[in-house]
């Protein structure tokens, strides 16, 4: 029986953006935690789904960077208890051979247990609406609302006066771009990494790549006052796409030689192929951003043989309660300036901070419940 009324942000049907609304939500099963949500990031994916490109049961409730107090666990929970503030992320199934290894945003259920499905993995979901069951479960959590039954797994305990309202970007854009840098990357002292894309994920990879020994940071956009913000978090050079040859520049300012790492955060798939051409022989580039389902990118085999790789990426190849947990300690020490790239939205703002984000005046959304 649905226990809890709460007031939820509902995406009707592909393209009919968010609309507020009541919704009731089951009760918990073992291993689900109720948190009050406090603030939940918007991140492109919301948009992709909410729009159509990604495969969702609509009507539904989306939000997968939220952040709140924890108001009732199940019997099975051990992790957190009535009280904790706690930030949310994916879930993963905890028993197969990637978690098991280390990698749980590689699990073997990641699609359905987070984006597609809509459901818990037992098949039922945790939000209804009139008895009718709502897409829900989004990264187990569907935090686009006052109160989420929350998968145990994706539930990270932080401090009792953490700001959950400027955290709760940690548990997808902002783990994304360290773990590219910090977990696939890993640069060697004096490496040069080129980062294109200076949006929520690329701000987040320059940040980290300032706290590596990498000694030259490329950042690429197409809007200056993004490249300045670069500049300010780490970037020690920025290449206006607008205006410059990304190939061209790239080569005058590494001396012919390349860089050693690319982050690419763009989706677009002229940027991808142009810096996987910027590549040093033995670099890496990582693949973030997600353009449509299906689309496919050229690569002279020849190029590759010099022992350069092109890897793709999710959700920065993160296990969360390791890595949340350590941006959240480098964010109250000042060494990772979050700040710099949210904008604050009461929740009935929702369409303003989608339009606002969408334009490019919002690098990072936060609403407030
Ligand atoms: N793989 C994952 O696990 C994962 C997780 C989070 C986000 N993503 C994806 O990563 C991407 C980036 O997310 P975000 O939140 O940082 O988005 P964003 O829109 O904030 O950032 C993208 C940036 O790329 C710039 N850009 C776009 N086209 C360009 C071009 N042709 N040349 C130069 N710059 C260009 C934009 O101006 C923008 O600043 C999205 O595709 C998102 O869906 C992937
Ligand atoms: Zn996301
Ligand atoms: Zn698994």
């Amino acid at each position: 029986m649905p226990i809890t009324r709460t007031r939820a942000a509902v995406v009707e049907s592909a393209g009919a953006g968010f609309s507020l609304g009541e919704v009731s939500l089951d009760e918990l099963r073992p291993d689900e935690i109720r948190v009050r949500i406090v603030a939940a990031g918007i991140c492109h994916t919301d948009l992709g789904v909410a729009a159509g490109a990604l495969p969702f049961p609509l009507p539904g409730v989306l939000g997968h960077e939220g952040a709140g107090v924890v108001e009732e666990v199940g019997a099975a929970v051990t992790r957190v208890a009535a009280g904790d503030r706690v930030l949310l992320s994916y879930t993963s199934c905890g028993r197969c051979a990637h978690c098991r290894d280390g990698h749980p945003a590689y699990c073997e259920t990641w699609l359905p247990d987070n984006l597609t499905g809509g459901r818990r993995p037992d098949g039922t979901s945790p939000i209804s609406r009139d008895g009718t069951p709502l897409g829900g479960h989004f990264f187990g959590q569907s935090s686009f609302a006052g109160h989420a039954v929350v998968d145990e797994r994706s539930v990270v305990k932080v401090a009792a006066d953490a700001p959950l309202d400027l955290l709760a970007p940690l548990g997808c854009g902002v783990m994304t771009g360290a773990g590219a840098v910090w977990h696939v990357l890993a640069p060697r002292p004096g490496a040069t990494l080129l980062v294109t894309g200076a949006g929520a994920v690329g701000l987040s990879a320059v940040m980290a790549a300032r706290l590596t020994p990498a000694s030259r940071i490329i950042a690429v956009d197409r809007v200056p006052a993004r490249l300045d913000l670069a500049r300010e978090l780490g970037a020690t050079d920025t290449v206006d796409a607008g205006s410059e040859d990304l190939a061209e520049t790239v080569t005058k300012l590494t001396g012919g030689r390349g860089v050693d790492g690319v982050v690419e955060t763009t989706g677009n798939v002229d940027v991808l192929r142009t810096a996987i051409g910027t590549l040093a022989a033995c670099g890496t580039a990582v693949v973030v951003g997600a353009p449509a389902f299906g689309t496919e990118v050229p690569v002279d085999v020849n190029f590759l043989l010099r022992g350069r790789h092109v890897v793709g990426l999710t959700m920065g190849d993160a296990e969360t309660q390791a890595l949340v947990p350590t941006l959240a300690e480098l964010v109250a020490a000042g060494r990772f300036p979050l700040e710099k790239l949210v904008t604050h939205y009461e929740f009935g703002q929702i369409g303003q901070a989608v339009e606002d984000m969408v334009s490019g005046k919002t690098i990072k959304p936060v609403l407030r419940l």
